[in-house]
């Protein structure tokens, strides 16, 4: 992959004509519906190599030059604001921060007397104007005089109410879009209207607002960062709001019930420093893959109403404020292959493989494509340009062909007819196609699994020796692998009476292996090994499990509506493969597992923490777990007595000690354990507040857990 430089280098006359006329082609689709032929990088080296022109040959300045105009001079609207919508200024690093603030403080001949920082939220401007307390009209930025009247989008918008807590009179502004569930609720509405869905949540968040007369509605959210009175009110509101500092000033739009980000874990603060600013400019970074929303950079402002009075503005932006931009979570790449693969499942799914791009920090060379419905949906074709996503640890997802750089080369994907792992039909009447053999398609990828350390842990058991056995049909699934004699192993080629020993013993101890594990090694289709923890906790039997129905299963924390039916579909199709583990004699129960109370029952909710010994909940004399009620993270490498532990080990002894263990800090961690190399999780929980142990500290805590029941 070629470095991109840090701005577009343009020869002549014609290559800077040529890149003005796509800057304005490229905002102008940005700003109409959220499309572009660019992505935001892209969009950025071009300006500045456009200004780097200029700035060398003012005389070749073109009138349609998009430098120096709010939105790239993109839009217009008919409803004139009162005070223009300006753009900010971007910085893209710690040295261009510091910079800026030098510029701005000799400006003002002394140091700012405090900066607001608060994230950047990627969405689309707009002016919300309340009179006598009541949301009176809509406007879009446009081109920041004037913009479009979006008021038929009113009720439809999370965070901005019809009515303030006061009658007041005043202009609100901030942005609108989508968070993460709202956009997916609006693909899905958009799929069963016109087997369409939107690009991503802002070019969403851009078609929703303007759209009406769509047969359906989809939710916006609404998140404010200022407020204004008109221009000529002297109303004593009007001179608070104009004096108070920023913060002050969100603060009481906060308390008319308006959304701001105060709400969030990326809440606006008040920094006396520029140390502080870098700071949280860190903290920000680090929480934004955590977010439910988009946010695409770091808003540094003078918080003071005098400091800003004092810097002005320019023609397109204050003096007083910055965008600090953050890399970008979705670029343009080319699709240049499909390739399928059949699942341990047998689901057959599909992955792209990309010219290599650089997104949040690493590059993407895959990337998920789904199912073949969403292919054909999406219209993609090999060769083509795709918008592509990617932020913090989700895994990278192909979002959309950017079908204005179509070139007429693109190809038809090919779509398997026969299963690509052992040929045989699909089953395609599902969304997720599946070979019809289903798991035997894949048996040594599921058997791999099911002995792995995680699961039933059998020692030393390779995967040639699990293909040997199924070739020579010893075995059709792990399960089988309990009814195995000494003979037959003793019949293998290179197996010795030591081997064979030591394998019957590995079986053998794995019989014992607590029911989560059991479960895990089922590998259920959407349950891994944390949520084949909690359904086994919850549930505390096969035989419970088994008796559940879709609803019952619901009731085990992050399994929703989509989830539970398949995993009750499942369990019927590997209704055999149980019935053999159970005749096996292997566990089908959780080692400690008391039913959970009802509530007002002791132990039951409201009286949290009274619960029981390790491995011995019914045993009188309960004890204080250590953990209990507690949420924790692990991260980086783990030490001292947790060195030998795999991740799934660790987890399962914060649950043996009363905790829950979870894999992303959010404001309702607990604790997280931090080893050597812990990267954003540690910097997110600085962010949030949440106490951080090492792994040696933490060992010492949950020293009586250390040892697994069985
Ligand atoms: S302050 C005078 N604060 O970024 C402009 N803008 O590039 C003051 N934006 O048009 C804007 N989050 O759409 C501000 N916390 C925030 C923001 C924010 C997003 C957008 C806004 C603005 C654009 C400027």
């Amino acid at each position: 992959m070629t470095e991109t430089p840090p701005f577009t280098v343009l020869a002549d006359d014609a290559a800077y004509a040529e890149a003005v006329q796509l800057a304005v082609d490229s905002a102008a689709a940005y700003y109409a519906d959220g499309t572009s032929t660019l992505d935001d990088d892209a969009y950025d080296r071009l300006v500045r190599g456009i200004e780097a022109y200029e700035r060398a040959h003012p005389e070749a300045v073109l009138p349609s030059s998009p430098t120096g105009k709010v939105a790239g001079g993109a839009v217009v609207g008919d409803v004139p604001h009162t005070v223009p919508m300006l753009s900010l200024d971007n910085v893209f690093g710690p040295d261009q921060l510091a910079d800026w603030v030098t510029g701005l403080e000799r400006r003002l001949g002394r140091p700012v007397t405090a900066w607001s920082v608060e994230p950047k939220l990627d969405g689309l401007a707009i002016s919300a104007r309340y009179r006598h307390g009541r949301l009176a009209q809509l406007v879009t930025r446009g081109d920041g005089a004037a913009g479009e009247d979006v008021s038929h989008a009113i009720g439809t918008i999370v965070g901005l109410p019809d009515r303030l807590a006061e009658p007041v009179t005043v202009e609100l502004r901030g942005e609108v879009m989508m968070t993460a569930t709202q956009f997916e609720e609006a693909c899905a509405k958009r799929q069963a209207h016109d087997g369409t869905t939107f690009a991503n949540p802002r070019s969403a968040a851009a078609g929703t607002l303007r759209a009406q007369d769509r047969p359906y509605t989809c939710e916006l959210t609404f998140f404010a960062y200022g407020a204004l009175p008109s221009p000529g009110d002297d109303s004593e509101l009007a001179v608070r709001l104009r004096e108070l500092p920023h913060s002050r000033v969100m603060e009481w739009v906060a308390g008319q019930g308006v959304q701001t980000t105060a709400s969030t874990a990326v809440a606006g603060i008040v920094a006396e420093t520029l140390e502080r600013v870098s700071e949280r400019v860190a903290e920000i970074a680090a929480a934004r893959a955590g977010l439910p929303f988009g946010i695409d950079g770091i808003v540094i402002r003078c918080d003071s109403a005098a400091d800003q009075a004092e810097a002005g503005f320019s023609s397109r932006a204050p003096r007083w404020a910055v965008a600090y931009k953050l890399p970008a979570t979705e670029k343009i790449t080319k699709l240049l292959a499909v390739e399928w693969n059949t699942g341990r499942t047998g689901i057959i799914a599909p992955r792209a493989v990309l010219e290599p791009v650089k997104l949040d920090g690493s590059v993407v060379t895959y990337a998920t494509l789904h199912n073949p419905a969403d292919i054909a949906r999406r219209g993609l074709m090999l060769g083509d340009s795709v918008t592509v996503y990617k932020a913090g640890d989700v895994i990278p997802r192909v979002e959309a062909p950017v079908v204005h750089l179509r070139t007429g080369e693109e190809r038809p994907i090919e779509i398997p007819q026969v299963c690509p792992s052992c040929g045989d039909a699909i089953d395609t009447s599902q969304e997720r196609w599946r070979c019809v053999r289903g798991r035997q398609c894949r048996a040594i990828a599921s058997i791999v699994y099911a002995v792995g350390r995680d699961q039933l842990d059998v020692e030393g058991l390779a995967e040639n020796r699990i293909k040997q056995m199924l070739d020579l049909g010893l075995i059709a699934d792990f399960a089988d692998l309990f009814f195995l004699t000494r003979e037959q192993l003793l019949g293998l080629e290179r197996m010795g009476e030591t081997s064979t020993d030591n394998l019957l013993a590995a079986l053998e101890r794995a019989k014992g292996r607590p029911l989560s594990r059991v479960f895990c090694a089922l590998g259920v289709r959407g349950t891994g090994r944390s949520m084949s923890r909690r359904i086994a906790r919850h549930f505390g039997s096969m035989q419970a499990i088994l008796a559940a129905d879709a609803e019952a299963i619901q009731a085990v924390e992050g399994i929703g509506p989509e989830k539970a039916p398949v995993v009750v579909a499942e369990l019927i199709e590997l209704a055999p493969l149980i019935d053999k583990l159970i005749k096996a004699g292997v566990t089908m129960t959780e080692p400690g597992w008391t039913p959970p109370a009802e509530p007002g029952e002791p132990g039951g909710p409201g009286e949290a923490g009274e619960v029981a010994e390790p491995g011995a909940q019914e045993a009188a004399g309960a004890v204080t777990l250590p953990l209990a009620g507690m949420s924790v993270v692990v991260t980086g490498a783990m030490s001292g007595p947790l060195e030998a532990l795999t991740r799934n080990e660790v987890n399962e002894l914060i649950e043996r000690a009363g905790g829950k263990a979870s894999s992303s800090v959010s404001a309702r961690t607990s604790l997280l354990v931090a080893g050597e190399k812990a990267g954003s999780k540690r910097a997110k929980a600085e962010s949030l507040g949440v106490r951080i142990v090492d792994p040696e500290e933490f060992a010492v805590q949950v020293s009586a857990f250390l040892t697994p029941s069985p």
